[in-house]
């Protein structure tokens, strides 16, 4: 369990000091307890709560709203864990000003620590102005869930020497613009290396290898939550979805043969001398 609460300082200390960093994402109250009785050093509420929670096919519907209540309820929970804000599809796309608005929400209403959007170069102005209004960004470049029709689909990133390039001057720009965290999603092991050794701030990868300054899962991917493929990044740590699906069919059982609830240990009392009056 962190003992004293992280910060952008205590994570960048990390990567100066060579020690990895966990990250999960989180979406509600009662996980984010759990988080927070662990070594987990951040939480992101991810917009992939859109696919995770509340079953889009992607993360393009997801909404300011959506974003905002699920962080509100995540920073209950939390109190020494770093929390971060995804920023949903067309929050920030639009102007410095859309996107001040709208991070300026995430960390009034919503609590967290600091926001994430996606994208590299292209989205430095809205970097620069958020942190211009002190609020820390993480920058998340590689496969970006939200280009999902503009890329054609959700594929690896950077694997030819002009993609390559891309990447690493997208990583250089967000941390030239302020960013102080970057994601690198589903990227090459060894381009993610470079990133990584090439930046002053952390990288924080998924799918791109153990190079990286951390590491972050969605966590109904690593507990094996779904019954759908997982993508190849992913290591189950657990199968809570099997321990669910066994507990549900459990009680299913036990009420369909009236053994469930015991009198006694699952029922209130009330005075006989009540009853026999209802009964006159
Ligand atoms: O939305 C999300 O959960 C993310 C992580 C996968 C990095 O962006």
């Amino acid at each position: 369990m962190a003992l004293k609460k992280q910060t952008v300082n205590t994570l960048q200390k990390m990567k100066e000091n060579g020690e990895k960093i966990a990250m999960l994402t989180c979406y509600d109250y009662t996980t984010a307890t759990l988080i927070e009785q662990t070594d987990i050093d951040a939480v992101l509420v991810g917009d992939s709560l859109g696919m995770t929670v509340m079953g889009y096919d992607d993360t393009l519907p997801v909404t300011m709203e959506d974003m905002i209540h699920h962080t509100a309820c995540v920073s209950r929970g939390l109190k020494n864990t770093f929390l971060v804000g995804d920023m949903p599809f067309m929050s920030y796309h639009i102007s410095d000003e859309q996107a001040v608005e709208n991070a300026g929400r995430l960390i009034k209403e919503g609590h967290a620590n600091a926001v994430k959007l996606e994208g590299g170069a292209k989205y430095c102005s809205q970097i620069r102005a958020i942190v211009d209004a002190q609020i820390p960004v993480v920058a998340h470049i590689g496969l970006t869930p939200q280009s999902v029709n503009a890329f054609g689909g959700f594929k690896v990133q950077g694997k030819n020497v002009e993609r390559a390039k891309e990447l690493l001057e997208d990583a250089k720009k967000v941390e030239e613009a302020g960013a102080f965290m970057v994601t690198l999603e589903c990227v090459p092991e060894k381009l993610a290396t470079m990133i990584s050794e090439e930046l002053t701030i952390p990288t924080i990868g998924i799918g791109a290898g153990n190079g990286c300054d951390g590491q972050i899962l969605v966590y109904q991917d690593m507990l094996d939550m779904y019954d759908g493929l997982a993508p190849k990044f992913v290591k189950h740590f657990a199968h809570i979805g099997r321990e669910m699906k066994d507990a549900f069919n459990a009680y299913s059982k036990e009420v369909k043969e009236k053994t469930f609830p015991v009198t006694g240990e699952h029922t209130f009392k009330i005075a006989d001398e009540v009853m026999e009056e209802l009964k006159k």
